[in-house]
């Protein structure tokens, strides 16, 4: 039937064997008629020929693909192509330095959207023994991400993957995993399309594989459903709304395959694209500009996917210390008075606080870089005040600048002028929009180093107005207002009306692509915004960064709404305008272990919620989960009722109390963390399977996660709960610790699915055998609990005579730029031994405040009663206390930096 310019050319053998040493190729070619058969492929493996609304079979076969009415399959494509359909080889792959090099034939003549490429160019980069890419593109100049990814140079002495070819029914390629055999993609499926503005690859995965990622989106399940789900990525002013696409663009993959070997996937693309999940399982991955540049990481493991990915794409430089800590901020104080009441109360309550935050309302009409005289006049002085008693500002810019005030009266706007950065038309006049200060404004084209200069000086004066330590740089989508230009809005292009569109959310369809945003067509120094405009955020954050640090000289917080591949490097990030819902509660879990693997670490939702009024029971759960955020907030939005910690009296600022005080014993080891992200790749928060990926029941637990190996979260997250049940994988040691300060309430617990109270003062917490974990006693803010003592807890994984544990302790001055680069900093590593020994090895003793650190408790759990005798490096030492399975050392003085052992008898 309609299989129009149906001649498709074969190879013969169907398979060639790539394996990075040999290669055996024919040269057999032949022309035969295409293998195309209507029902050659299962309803579940069909590949969708019409992804956009309103198929016929009409239109359908115009595409020359096959019609078919299916109603039981749930998704399941009406439309969709024959076997034959792509490209063919037209030689052999051939051998490059590093790889292969593949050209194809288009094997169809029909179209899909018009400009489609006849010849394609495929090459394959053995990049590293875990990293191949495989480049796709034809001879057209097309958008590549700015983004360089180093490789080898040459051929990796020994991949962990092996890449074949398919030439019939259609081109294709394999990856499988070297060790295992098993596959990691296929694409040798119909539907590989590659035309000007619409780019197409059918992936097959691993049968019996869960795959996750994709984002940025509000993910219900962390693991997917393939049940024929597509996810448009192009960033968004929009709140959480389930596949919808928000703020961010991370089109990054991870396959979890059914040995429990893992694969992460990056498609390096910054137009707007989607990926449509199908029960073969399969993704299909559409984008709709640039090139096909897929990088495949090998892993094996969940962790060693991140730390290849970030790797690859760079990491987040150890946060200040400072950050890590409380922050308070809302969007509606509307006076300074409100501000320091919301504060006052954190004081009132012993409420651990390091950070007081300002949003637009603390601006002169929400003019950026400008403080309002009469609301907010005496915040300069209360920033001094603050910061005397240990607390941090951090305020907000956005990154469009009004063009409403008097010449010569606006100095970003003025200076704006001067050196030429704004984003212009194709006319070559800047576009106008309409964003906070809900006024005309200029789009600044951060792509261009002329903004850097210009947006760094302006911080630079800022800061003499206002002595903030981080930035926070929101509505960079970028968002507007209006749809395009506020005159003219867009062009009738193709630019700005692209014949696919993904299924991104667009609220009026005639604003196309520019829906809450500026036009495709927009120029900036570096290429269209077409191409530009998911990484609109990702240019702004670097200057925004080297502006934070060249004013305040610290290390410095730079909070990003919108992110791309690699933002992290530069930025933390926050969830977005969340709801305060138990739903947002929950999805923030998610997003928090999505934005793990994406590479940004440095990650939280608001606290109690954004949009709406939050209740006292969903803030309680919420500032115990958000302890546990690594990036721990409460922000509100404009017109809800004040949700700051001590608000609603006494006992839900207890509860708040104890969990961040919880978290600030914490902060050694999650400082830990953060070093060996930046130095390993590691994530901070992760799921249960990035440490058991072998046990099957953990791939679908969403609803708990870990702090590192160490330490097991499990919040409440339902109304009314006061219990949960918890997944303890067995084969591990488990220790409840939910009263964590408390250390003789510590009790091994059975592991496996349990029961666990969980009223509303308690958070259930687990720490697993055969992990230490240092601690420092808490205090109000992390200046005061800097000088604090230090302890250190050891679960050991066995409980006899050879019962062991290990940590490690990362720390510095907590403010001081690149101090892993310079040394500065201490690094040490502890470990409990089979010869019931504790032994502290000082690795690199490079920071001098640590002379003034002690550790002065010990707590060992899961080990015998029964120890007669303690030495402290040869000393008897007879402060402990040692009864069921627990031993408890007291009253040490352990200085940080010392090496020491403990001998027990
Ligand atoms: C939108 C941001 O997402 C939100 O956090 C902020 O409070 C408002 N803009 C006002 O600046």
């Amino acid at each position: 039937m309609v299989w129009e310019g149906a001649k498709c050319f074969l190879f013969v053998p169907l398979f060639i064997l790539v394996t990075g040493e040999n290669c055996h190729f024919s040269n057999n070619i032949s022309i035969v008629e295409p293998l195309t058969e209507e029902g050659a492929l299962s309803v579940a493996e069909r590949i969708d020929c019409h992804p956009e609304p309103d198929v016929s079979r009409e239109k359908c076969e115009s595409r020359g693909c096959f019609y078919e009415i299916v109603e039981e399959e749930g998704g399941a494509p009406w439309c969709y192509y024959p076997t034959g359909y792509g490209y063919m080889m037209l030689d052999e792959p051939a051998e490059t330095h590093d790889g292969y090099m593949v050209h194809l034939r288009r094997s169809v003549s029909l179209p899909m959207f018009g400009g489609e490429s006849q010849d394609l160019w495929v090459q394959v980069f053995f990049q590293t023994d875990n990293r191949l890419r495989i480049l796709i593109t034809d001879d057209k100049p097309r958008f590549q991400v700015p983004i360089e990814i180093p490789s080898l140079g040459g051929m990796p002495s020994n991949p962990e993957y092996t890449v074949s070819f398919t030439s019939s029914p259609t081109f294709g390629i394999r990856v499988n995993r070297r060790s295992s055999g098993e596959l990691v993609l296929d694409t040798s499926l119909p539907g590989l399309v590659f035309s000007d503005q619409f780019i197409q690859l059918p992936i097959r995965l691993p049968t019996g594989s869960n795959l996750y990622g994709w984002g940025e989106n509000e993910q219900l399940s962390f693991s997917h459903d393939m049940n024929w789900n597509t996810f448009g990525l192009y960033g968004r002013d929009q709140p959480p709304s389930g596949a919808t696409n928000m703020y961010g663009v991370h089109p990054r993959l991870t396959i979890l395959d059914k040995n429990g070997d893992t694969a992460g996937l990056l498609f390096l693309n910054s137009a707007a694209q989607e990926i449509s999940l199908t029960p073969m399982p399969g993704a299909i991955y559409r984008t709709i500009g640039g090139l096909l540049d897929v990088y495949i990481f090998l892993g094996p493991s969940p962790e060693s996917v991140v730390q290849q990915y970030t790797g690859a794409i760079g990491r987040t430089p150890i946060p200040p210390y400072w950050s890590l800590g409380f922050h308070l901020c809302r969007y509606g104080y509307d006076s300074l008075e409100n501000m320091q009441a919301a504060r006052d109360r954190m004081v009132m309550y012993k409420i651990p606080q390091d950070a007081q935050w300002g949003d637009i309302d603390i601006m002169e009409r929400q003019l950026d870089f400008t403080i309002d005289a009469e609301r907010f006049g005496g915040l300069a002085e209360y920033v001094r005040v603050i910061k005397e008693e240990g607390v941090r500002f951090v305020t907000i810019l956005d990154p469009c600048i009004s063009i409403g005030e008097p010449n010569c009266t606006y100095k970003p706007y003025d200076l704006g002028e001067q050196f030429g950065v704004w984003i212009n038309k194709p006319n070559g006049e800047p576009l106008i929009g309409r964003v906070w200060p809900n006024d005309p404004v200029y789009f600044p084209d951060y792509t261009n180093l002329r903004t850097h200069e210009w947006w760094q000086i302006l911080i630079k004066e800022f800061h003499d107005l206002i002595d903030f330590d981080g930035l926070w740089i929101d509505m960079n989508e970028p968002a507007n207002f209006v749809a395009g230009d506020l005159n003219e809005g867009c062009a009738a292009t193709a630019t700005n009306y692209p014949p696919y569109l993904p299924h991104v959310r667009i609220d009026d369809a005639k604003n196309g692509l520019a829906d809450k945003t500026i036009c495709g067509d927009a120029v900036h120094a570096t290429g269209d915004h077409y191409d530009l405009h998911n990484m609109f955020g990702w240019f702004q954050s670097k200057p925004t960064l080297n502006g934070v640090r060249e004013a305040t000289g610290k290390r410095g917080l730079v909070l990003s709404r919108s992110t791309f591949v690699g933002s992290g490097r530069w930025v933390a990030h926050w969830l977005g305008d969340n709801f305060s819902n138990w739903s947002n509660l929950r999805a923030s879990v998610i997003g928090m272990l999505q934005f793990n693997q994406f590479g940004i670490p440095f990650v939280g939702a608001d606290i109690c919620g954004f949009i709406d009024d939050t209740t006292p029971e969903l803030c309680s759960r919420w500032q115990q989960l958000g302890a546990f955020y690594p990036f721990s907030r409460n922000h509100n939005g404009l017109g809800n009722i004040e949700q700051d910690p001590g608000f609603f009296g006494e006992e839900i600022a207890l509860i708040t109390r104890d969990a961040l005080n919880i978290r600030y014993n914490l902060l050694p080891y999650l400082y830990t963390l953060f070093y060996s992200h930046y130095t390993q790749g590691s994530t901070v928060a992760r799921a249960l399977w990035h440490e058991f990926p072998q046990d099957n029941l953990t791939r679908t637990i969403d609803d708990q996660f870990m702090w590192g190996s160490q330490l097991l979260i499990s919040p409440v997250l339902t109304q009314g709960a006061t219990s949960r049940n918890i997944y303890l994988p067995p084969g591990s040691r488990w220790f409840s610790a939910s009263n964590f300060l408390d250390w003789t309430s510590w009790k091994e617990v059975d592991s496996g699915w349990v029961e666990v109270d969980a009223p509303l003062d308690v958070l259930p917490l687990h720490v697993r055998g055969g992990y230490a974990i240092p601690l420092q006693v808490p205090a109000v803010n992390t200046a005061l609990s800097r000088s604090n003592p230090f302890q250190l807890v050891f679960a050991l994984d066995n409980n006899g005579r050879n019962g062991e544990a290990r940590g490690e302790l990362f720390f510095d001055d907590g403010d001081t730029i690149d101090t892993v680069e310079s040394g500065e900093y201490l690094l040490t590593s502890f470990m409990y031994n089979k010869d019931d020994e504790i032994e502290y090895i000082v690795h690199n003793d490079g920071w001098s405040g640590a002379n003034l650190l002690f550790i002065e408790q010990i707590l060992v759990v899961g080990c015998p009663d029964g120890v007669s005798s303690i030495t402290v490096n040869g000393d008897l030492h007879s402060d402990y206390i040692n009864t069921d399975g627990q031993l408890i050392i007291s009253n040490l003085k352990l200085q940080l930096n010392q090496p020491w052992i403990i001998q027990l008898e």
